[in-house]
């Protein structure tokens, strides 16, 4: 009995980080994040990689940019993008991204692009 009910807990902690991972990916792709970040979170010349970067820093990095908080004229491009994001959206967001599966541009599901990725 005491291992039916561990194994419930235990799938119900499994099954709600899957979830968040993939409310994540969606809002990464729905927010236009993966037009200056690059699809894979891998970043461009420009714009920093994301993917597997610790949760707490990218956590902070969009409560910031979500008040306005930047560093540079560059980081202020951030604050229009963050200023949408839920308490929500951030905690999955973050969740994708400090868990990045690294998944190569044509592994990652069409719907997610829109129609228009690999
Ligand atoms: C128009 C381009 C653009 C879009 C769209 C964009 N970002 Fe950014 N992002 C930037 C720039 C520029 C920086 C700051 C780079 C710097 O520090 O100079 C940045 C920085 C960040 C950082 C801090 C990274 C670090 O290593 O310091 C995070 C986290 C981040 N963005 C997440 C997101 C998320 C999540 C979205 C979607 C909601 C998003 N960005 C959309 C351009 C963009």
């Amino acid at each position: 009995m005491r291992f039916i009910v561990l194994f419930v807990l235990f799938m119900h902690i499994v099954l709600a980080d899957e979830a968040s991972y993939n409310r994540g990916e969606m809002l990464f792709f729905a927010k236009s994040c993966s037009s200056c970040h690059g699809p894979a979170a891998e970043g461009t010349s420009s714009y920093p990689r994301l993917a597997n970067k610790k949760s707490a820093y990218l956590e902070k990095k969009l409560i910031d940019f979500r008040i306005g908080k930047a560093q540079s004229v560059s980081q202020q491009m951030m604050v229009q993008f963050a200023e949408k994001l839920s308490d929500k959206n951030i905690n999955d967001l973050v969740y994708f991204l400090s868990h990045h599966k690294r998944e190569k541009v044509e592994d990652i599901d069409d719907a997610y692009l829109g129609g228009v990725g690999s």
